[in-house]
């Protein structure tokens, strides 16, 4: 009797270490298996600095290509008809409306007349109503305008407008517009979520100055512009040595002055001081060389332009926390290492910018932030360290790929223009020339300003393609509200009022 209970003991005991060990078995398993994930998003990812260099080429001959002729390459290259910067000389009271993204502001901008002399601005921010962005551009515009009315009448103070000068406005549209002169344009299409059908195709002053009649508000757009351009106005205006603008925050675009017969599909067009700003909308370049990814693949399929803004969707904010959504949904799908599947992971954009630079940069040595972020946001809670580590690092593969990309990017116009010390157009310069002209490049954006390790990376790859001697003069630039001040500059540059033209290159 004694023996047969020994008997049951040892089996039992045999049962349970073997349900322990298989239990250890499958979860070392499932690890495995997100490991495996884990790793295949790093290959995919990967942005050695060859292959950095091929996308900097590739920037370079698709510039070249969008030059020639309209629809020539996927990068637009589009007109601006900015030919002059703002050069310090500039006086008066001038308005700015910057639509971009998820807020809208309106700015006066009081402008003392010697370089860098910003008398004073203000400035009000409000959130573009969600149900705003898909519906009409009437209804869109009578907000926009209504609102602006509030501002000046508070601005005004009750006080009478000048009589002699109506009050001018720049307008920041960063859309991709085909500008019919400084002051006119038509919406080529939607990007960043919005999605107002009736006005692509049409032409965006226009529109707003109808709504300005209806709200009864006098006032005249005298540009329209994008925010790079708007940024690149500032920057210039801060900074003569200023060639490019880079905006990388909830959408990203590059702007850059470019020598007029450069401009091939320019040509009938008066440029006055022999270049031009040239509104690139990067966004939408596209190379072979870009390492792309089974996630990037579906969240394309997915968005409302499918096909298009294939470089944004790897690089801005808008995109980068959907990626690593889509990552973290796979891990969950393949294993329970996140527990059971979140429904909240399969919300699109749930985790935005702010919220993948918070877990990135989470240094507490328990990562109690990026707990909170899986808890709070995507309703996943009673993780291991070990599974918020894989969750940082996720974070890191995503964001360093942009940040690099980004980079590679900004090489690409420098090479354009002959300032990546590789003899580029201008010719004949040595990697080591010590004639290498300063070059600065205004760049504005969350996700460069507010997001430290995507602007270190950005900082590296930049190094790593340029060389040392090279990214030396090479001077990237925040730039504080070009979107909004530089709207208000040109407008100033280019109103009624006129002033000189300025050689810019
Ligand atoms: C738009 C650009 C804009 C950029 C940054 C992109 O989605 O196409 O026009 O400059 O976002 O706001």
């Amino acid at each position: 009797m004694g023996k047969v209970a020994v008997g049951v003991a040892a089996l039992a005991a045999c049962a349970v270490a073997g349900v322990v060990v298989g239990r250890r078995v499958r979860s070392r398993r499932k690890w495995k298996r997100v490991v495996g994930v884990l790793k295949e998003l790093e290959e995919a990812c990967e942005t050695p600095v060859g292959r950095l260099r091929q996308v900097v080429d590739a920037m370079a001959v698709e510039m070249h290509a969008g030059l020639a002729s309209e629809g020539g390459s996927k990068l637009k290259m589009l007109l601006t008809f900015v030919d002059h910067l703002p050069t310090g000389s500039e006086i008066g009271t001038y308005y700015a409306l910057d639509f971009g993204g998820t807020n809208f502001r309106v700015l006066r901008v009081q402008l003392g007349g010697r370089r860098s002399l910003i008398l004073s601005q203000d400035v009000e921010q409000q959130p573009i109503p969600q149900h705003l962005m898909t519906s009409t551009s009437e209804d869109l515009f009578d907000f926009i305008a209504s609102s602006l009315k509030q501002f000046v009448e508070k601005e005004e103070n009750g006080s009478e407008p000048s009589s002699v000068r109506a009050r001018e406005l720049g307008l920041t549209f960063s859309f991709p517009v085909r500008q019919l002169s400084i002051h006119s344009g038509i919406l080529i299409k939607w990007t960043k979520g919005f999605s107002i059908e009736d006005m692509v195709g049409k032409e965006v002053v226009g529109l707003l100055e109808a709504a300005l009649v209806r709200s009864g508000l006098d006032m005249r757009a005298a540009v329209l512009v994008n925010d790079a351009v708007g940024t690149l106005a500032l920057g210039h205006y801060d900074d003569a040595d200023t060639v490019a603008a880079v905006i990388i925050g909830t959408g990203t675009n590059a702007c850059y002055l470019e020598r007029a017969d450069a401009i091939i599909k320019c040509q009938g067009h008066l440029i006055t001081s022999g270049c031009m700003a040239v509104n690139m909308e990067w966004g939408n370049f596209w190379s072979s060389h870009l390492p792309r990814t089974s996630y990037d693949i579906d969240l394309d399929l997915e968005s409302p332009n499918p096909n298009d803004q294939g470089f944004e969707k790897m690089i801005s904010g808008i995109y980068l926390g959907d990626i690593v959504r889509r990552v973290i949904l796979r891990m969950s799908q393949e294993s329970d290492i996140f527990g059971p599947v979140s429904s909240r992971l399969s919300i699109p954009f749930i985790l935005q910018a702010p919220l993948l630079a918070a877990m990135h940069e989470d240094d507490s040595p328990e990562l109690k932030e990026v707990d909170k972020i899986l808890k709070e946001t995507l309703e996943i809670s009673e993780v291991s360290l070990k599974v918020r580590k894989l969750v940082v690092r996720i974070c890191d593969v995503v964001t360093r790929r942009a940040a690099r990309l980004a980079a590679a990017g900004i090489a690409g116009i420098l090479k354009k223009i002959g300032r990546d010390g590789s003899g580029g157009v201008a010719g004949g310069r040595s990697r080591s020339d010590p004639e290498m002209r300063r070059t600065v490049v205004a760049i504005e954006g969350g996700l460069y300003t507010r997001y430290m390790m995507f602007r270190e990376y950005l900082h590296e790859a930049l190094n790593e393609i340029l060389g040392e001697d090279v990214a030396q003069h090479v001077i990237l630039k925040v730039t504080e509200d070009g979107s909004g001040i530089g709207g208000a500059l040109l407008a100033a540059a280019n109103s009624s009022s006129g002033v000189d033209n300025v050689q810019l290159l």
